[in-house]
């Protein structure tokens, strides 16, 4: 440690000015008598000579140089005892007291937190810093305009995860982010059978449109009981008590023991099914025709979904096995990618609720103002943040801006907030209602620095850090 200067003026629990006398620069560490530590959040000139309302103009200017100061203003972290550090600061520190800045090695003897997880170092002291993993449960946002090095954070705390015994899935939205870098983890959305809902809406929205989507959708499970058998369906439809059928629970309950995956789906047959039941369901005869004729000219094929390895429920099957599941979610259309996350993240929470045990997860999306900001995944994505810390289920939630990406039902449940440069001024206000960020200066952050804020910090307080490489 090297002695910068020594405390003047008034002094609190939280906050000091420091007398420079050597140099130091924002975000520099300092340790404040023996057992104080602090941070360097501004750093100011003043001469008593050169004040702005002093009449009198200084002829030379260099003659009453040596009037000037420099202050710092520091504010204290916690105080450090017998090797352990305290965030509790209880009594004022008298001035004059030495301050030192804090450089490489000071801080690796001080004990912080116990099983600490690391993604990168304090810039000036190249301290790696020990965050607290159990704030992963407390979910996570890392925010920070393109190309600053969020995903590549992302995928250092995905390995430190592991590393801590933790279960981790990824939504790799891009394909490109995490995919590559985890190939033995990897499952593409093209090896997973959607949910009904999701597949009906696809085929709504793309063909009929939203009105028809409640015919699609009953088609489907009709194809599902049938397997596109056509007496089979009417069959269905009679014992859903339409046509001249009566009520009959038999066929409801066959429904939910069959998987999509036992079925073989082709698109004539099921035309042939969307045919009868628009008739069971009274559609006019003109909307009947228009909705055959749309789905059969629309390219959609059905055949592409058979083969296919995982319906969701054996997908959270294998993503509650292994450690590590990337799910590379790029060549999906948009309401597919939907129906998995949505069934994904339900899904672990039905499977929460039943478990006696935590289950231990953390839920990665990236690329978040796809999913959580009002599309079909942001409920289940809330319940997750307002929930999921009881079974140990936590979300890191990645995204350019926090306000404008970030459902407020999430927001609000979100306790550790990592960002770098941001896009919108108002988000720094905004994370301030959650997290502490007494007064950063954020100014200009390169790729990969970014302010950890809230549980996540050792110090509960922001702190800069540089991913590690
Ligand atoms: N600490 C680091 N050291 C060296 N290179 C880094 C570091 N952090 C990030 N990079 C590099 O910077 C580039 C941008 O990083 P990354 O893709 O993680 O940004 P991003 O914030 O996720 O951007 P986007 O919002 O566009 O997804 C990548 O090439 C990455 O390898
Ligand atoms: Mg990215």
């Amino acid at each position: 440690m090297r002695s910068i200067g020594f405390v003047v003026g008034r002094t609190s629990t939280k906050w000091i000015t420091v007398r420079l006398e050597d140099e130091a620069l924002i975000d520099d560490l300092v340790m404040v008598g023996d057992r104080l530590l602090g941070v360097i959040r501004g750093v100011s000139y003043a001469n008593p000579t050169m004040s702005p309302y002093s009449p009198f103009t200084p002829a030379n200017v260099e003659a009453v140089r040596a009037y000037e100061y420099q202050n710092a203003s520091v504010e204290l972290y916690g105080s450090v005892d017998q090797g352990k550090f305290d965030p509790r600061i209880l009594s004022a520190i008298p001035t004059g007291t030495s301050v030192y800045k804090v450089e490489r090695g000071d801080l690796e003897k001080l004990a912080f937190i116990d099983n600490p997880i690391f993604l990168g170092e304090h810039p000036s002291s190249k301290w790696p810093l020990p965050l607290n993993p159990e704030a992963i449960d407390y979910h996570v946002a890392v925010v920070g305009s393109t190309g600053s090095g969020k995903s590549h954070l992302v995928r250092l705390l995905v390995k430190e995860l592991i590393r801590m015994g933790k279960r981790v899935v990824v939504f790799d939205h891009t394909g490109v982010d995490y995919s590559p870098y985890f190939k033995d983890y990897v499952i593409a959305d093209s090896e997973v059978f959607p949910d009904i809902l999701s597949l009906a809406e696809v085929m709504a929205n793309k063909v009929l449109g939203k009105d028809y989507l409640d015919d699609v959708e009953v088609s489907l499970y009709a194809y599902l009981y049938s397997g596109g058998d056509l007496g089979k369906v009417r069959h269905f439809m009679e014992s859903l008590g339409f046509g001249n059928g009566e009520f009959d629970m038999r066929a409801i309950l066959k429904l939910r023991e069959v998987s999509p995956m036992d079925v073989s789906w082709d698109n004539e047959p099921f035309i042939a099914t969307l045919r009868i039941v628009m008739g069971y369901l009274k559609r006019k005869e003109h909307t009947i025709a228009k909705s055959l004729f749309r789905l059969a000219k629309s390219g959609i094929s059905l055949g592409s979904f058979n083969g296919r390895k995982y319906d969701v429920d054996g997908l959270i099957n294998h993503i509650l096995d292994d450690n590590l599941t990337v799910l590379d979610i790029s060549s999906e259309t948009l309401p597919i990618r939907y129906g998995i996350m949505r069934g994904v993240v339900s899904g672990i929470m039905d499977r929460a609720e039943r478990s006696e045990d935590k289950l231990n997860i953390a839920i990665v999306v990236d690329e978040a103002q796809v999913y959580a900001k009002g599309q079909p995944p942001t409920v289940a994505l809330s319940d997750v943040a307002r929930r999921g810390r009881k079974w140990g289920i936590g979300l890191i939630l990645v995204s350019q801006r926090w306000v404008s990406d970030l459902d407020t039902n999430i927001r609000a449940n979100i306790n550790s907030v990592v960002f770098s440069s941001l896009q919108s001024s108002s988000d720094l206000e905004d994370i301030g209602k959650i997290v502490n960020l007494g007064n950063i200066d954020t100014g200009i952050l390169g790729t990969g620095d970014f302010y950890v804020t809230g549980l996540l910090s050792p110090f509960r307080r922001p702190i800069l850090m540089h991913t590690f490489e």
